[in-house]
């Protein structure tokens, strides 16, 4: 093949992702050439692609990895649109031997980072590079614009660049929702914060219809209202507006909301991001609160018999709470759920030297990605005046949203409380509120009750920090005393 008629990328993984992306790619005016690991006949995937929503467009069909390879352009871009874990790794093997130094591949799947550092430094070090990059919008976004997190080998930056902003969502000024993350595993570990805090949003929403429904009482056509209230003003957002569609969607005369099962299903990343925060000691409590909540849906059989033996009931009812108040809880959890996520990704860019910019972390998601939303900029904004900020409530903006809203935070939680209803992202960023604002907490009688039984040691408030001290506190202990050290 001509070097003229090579394509501009190859793509691997005809899936609803990948096609979409390949024709997103296709539309920009890249010349793209698909294969997929089964089925990749004229028969299989991909001649029906090539002849169904590709036809007439700007593709090449390849029918083996060999044929892939040598139909793209020197230095040669080619992305995985596969399913992470192992299916990554056996591709890359298959890959390997046909590829020329100075090739780059890119990972578009939402994989582990760990494993996005290992294949960075494997690939590097024969020559190759790789980009793994968190592709966030689901298939729409895929087709018409995701946000797009790319991090790995810095030298193939300038390589996947144009290609890469040009398939992007943009900003009303054009500024394409997708900007070097960093080195490593950056861009997948940004993109797993953003499904963590994914999670955190649609647990927040879950919990404001849950209160919004048992304690208020509105049918569905009135929380869709609700909902498409809230979307108009400071908590305008891609996940508050699915959430009208899908409160008012029918299937003949029912709501199929109410059809659904509530057990919710997960593939793993929010969990990455709990475990993620547990290994940098940060504590994501809300995000980490909507995966359990998600474990918690998930046990079916054993909430139906807790439900059978503690009945509702005998439950206080002159609780009265407002939508607005509910809203201004919903609103408040936020700040904190992002106030943390920001706070982890701050914790592992200094741990793996990563170097995270976080205003621009924001500003690519404030288009094309499942948690765009008009807060995002308050996020940018508030980095951009303090690009070091320890924790975003420390910005203006966060304290005197937080200050505003506390009270019906406050009462919702314990309308929660009092009625029965879970409320565990509500209120476990009010815990983690009240936590971080406590000057004096109780973790002096901690101190005391490790040193007391395992002679752990202690520091003192009269004494400067980095002194231990130990007490003999029964008469019956020694003098030694358990080392000091932290996790
Ligand atoms: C996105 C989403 C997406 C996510 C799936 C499934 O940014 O487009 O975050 O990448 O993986 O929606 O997520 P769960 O199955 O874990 O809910």
């Amino acid at each position: 093949m001509d070097n003229k008629e090579k394509a501009d990328i190859g793509l691997i993984g005809l899936a609803v992702m990948g096609e979409n992306l390949a024709l997103n790619m296709e539309s920009k005016g890249y010349r793209v050439s698909v294969y997929n690991r089964t089925a990749p006949g004229e028969e299989g995937i991909v001649g029906r692609f090539i002849e169904g929503r590709g036809k007439g467009k700007n593709f090449i069909g390849a029918y083996s990895i060999n044929d892939l390879v040598e139909s793209v352009k020197t230095p040669r871009k080619i992305m995985m649109m596969v399913k992470a874990g192992s299916p990554v790794d056996e591709l890359i093997t298959q890959l390997v031997p046909y590829l020329s130094p100075g090739d780059v591949i890119i990972d578009g799947g939402n994989s582990d980072f760990h494993d996005t550092e290992r294949r960075v430094k494997e690939l590097e070090s024969k020559g190759f590079y790789f980009v793994g990059t968190g592709i966030s919008g689901g298939e729409i976004g895929a087709l018409h614009g995701p946000s797009i997190m790319p991090g790995g080998s810095p030298a193939a930056w300038p390589l996947v660049k144009n290609i890469l902003q040009a398939i992007a969502a943009k900003l009303d000024d054009g500024t394409p929702c997708c900007q070097w993350i960093g080195p490593g595993g950056a861009g997948h570990f940004v993109k797993t914060v953003h499904n963590g805090i994914e999670y955190g949003d649609m647990q927040l929403i879950s919990e404001a219809y849950s209160l919004l429904k048992n304690r208020i009482g509105l049918d569905n056509e009135s929380l869709a209202h609700v909902f498409d209230d809230w979307n108009k003003g400071e908590l305008d957002s891609y996940l508050i507006g699915i959430t009208a569609d899908i409160l008012r969607y029918k299937e003949k005369d029912t709501y199929l909301l109410d059809n659904i099962l509530d057990v919710a299903g997960q593939k793993g990343t929010g969990k990455w991001s709990a475990i993620a925060a547990m290994d940098e000691n940060d504590p994501l409590t809300l995000i980490t609160e909507a995966v359990y909540a998600r474990m918690l849906s998930a046990m079916q059989n054993e909430r139906k018999k807790a439900a059978e033996l503690y009945p509702s009931g005998g439950i206080q009812d002159e609780f009265i709470i407002t939508a607005e108040e509910i809203r201004q809880a919903l609103y408040a959890s936020k700040l904190i759920s992002y106030a943390q996520g920001f706070s982890l990704l701050r914790r592992a860019s200094g741990h793996y030297g990563w170097e995270l910019d976080y205003g621009t972390i924001a500003m690519i998601w404030r288009k094309g990605c499942i948690i765009r939303s008009v807060f995002l900029q308050k996020i940018t904004d508030a980095y951009g005046k303090h690009p070091n900020l320890e924790n975003l409530l420390f910005d203006d903006f966060f304290r005197s949203k937080i200050l505003a809203t506390l009270p019906a935070w406050r009462k919702s939680v314990a309308e929660g409380i009092m009625s029965g209803i879970a409320l565990p992202a509500m209120s476990s960023a009010l815990s983690y509120f009240d936590g971080l604002k406590t000057l004096h907490s109780a973790a002096n009688l901690i101190q005391a009750q490790r040193d007391y039984f395992g002679a752990h040691t202690y520091e003192r408030v009269d004494w400067e920090r980095g002194k231990f001290f130990h007490t003999n506190w029964t008469g019956e202990g020694g003098k030694t005393v358990s080392g000091s050290y932290n996790v």
